[in-house]
């Protein structure tokens, strides 16, 4: 149980970081990266050895750490991401496999290397890792929030972070590179992903619980109040006691379709009220019925927080 919350507490503390909501502000002492790893080592040890033992998976963890100089760190957001560099390294070993993370000081910067012996990525897969929400995993299983959450937080360090080597059946070498810089940090702004100021509420209608789970956690990352329900009668019921500048809905929906919804809820608000559906996994929704059922914006799943922040963005002009 305690991994599990562990798990979801870093999972929260990276869509905060994404949506920009966490103080960023790096700290004021130094921090000995070799302790962090250390520690993140030890934090991580109940993904690489307990829950890989029980499925089976061997896998051999060590760290080979160079003497690093201390440098001024958010520490909680480089174990995080550290956390969830190790989670993929893990996820990424079939049967067994070794990781390692190595550090190294090369002009003025501190090297952070993790190696796995994993299954190793694709070029397209390599491509896109650092997009929000982009995942090989299946919907259950990966969010794809690791990998930007650990793009952004080194960002905030002046950082780099990238894929120095990857090869299928062989592993993958993440490096990061963080600078030690002499003089005092400067305030690094957070990355807020702008959101229209108008948008204030969101009612968001999907009868299958994991994408709720999602949309609250995209409206959270994007700083957006919104109320979630799993069928048309009940979103009907929402819309008459309170106000939505937004409602967003699934479309295959037993009992009533998200199509149906879109009618009642035009009857009822002259058209006014916004609507944007989503569509299937890879499906396309024609111009025509949208047209037909008032619908101005079509949200496609995958969701891609990019993509949904500017459909929310337009629906708002
Ligand atoms: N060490 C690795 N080896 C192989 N593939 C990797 C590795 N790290 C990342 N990837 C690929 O990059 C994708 C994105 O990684 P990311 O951590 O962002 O998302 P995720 O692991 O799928 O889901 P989440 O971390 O949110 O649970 C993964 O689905 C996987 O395909
Ligand atoms: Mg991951």
């Amino acid at each position: 149980v305690s991994t599990e919350s562990g798990e979801c507490q870093s999972r929260v503390k990276l869509l905060q970081h994404f949506g920009g909501k966490t103080s960023n502000r790096t700290k004021s002492y130094s921090e000995n990266i070799n302790k962090i790893i250390n520690e993140v080592s030890d934090q991580s040890q109940p993904l690489w050895k307990n829950s890989a033992e029980k499925k089976g998976i061997s896998i051999t963890f060590e760290t080979d750490l160079e003497k690093t100089e201390n440098i001024k760190v958010n520490d909680t957001g480089i174990k995080s991401a550290l956390y969830n560099l190790i989670k993929n390294s893990v996820e990424a070993i079939v049967k067994e496999g070794k990781i390692k993370i190595e550090t190294e000081i090369l002009n003025n910067n501190v090297i952070i290397r993790i190696i796995d012996t994993g299954k190793g990525m694709d070029e397209e897969t390599r491509s896109r890792i650092f997009q929000p929400f982009f995942s090989t995993k299946g919907f259950e299983s990966g969010r794809g929030m690791g990998m930007s959450g650990a793009y952004s937080i080194i960002k905030e360090h002046n950082g780099e972070i990238y894929v120095k080597e990857t090869l299928p059946d062989k592993g993958t070498t993440i490096e990061i590179s963080l600078p030690i810089s002499l003089e005092d940090e400067k305030k690094v702004e957070p990355q807020k992903i702008p959101i229209s100021k108008d948008i204030t509420k969101i009612l968001w209608v999907d009868d299958d619980p994991l994408i709720r789970n999602l949309a609250s956690e995209i409206l959270e990352s994007l700083g957006i109040e919104g109320d979630l329900t799993d069928s048309g009668l009940k979103a009907l019921k929402l819309l008459e006691g309170k106000q939505y500048d937004l409602v967003i809905t699934d479309i295959g929906m037993p009992g009533m379709s998200g199509w149906e919804l879109c009618d009642i809820i035009n009857e009822k608000h002259n058209s006014k009220m916004k609507i944007a559906v989503v569509s299937g996994w890879g499906a396309e929704v024609d111009e025509e019925t949208m047209e037909q059922h008032g619908v101005s914006y079509v949200v496609e799943k995958p969701f891609k927080i990019k993509q949904l922040q500017e459909r929310i963005n337009k629906a708002m002009q």
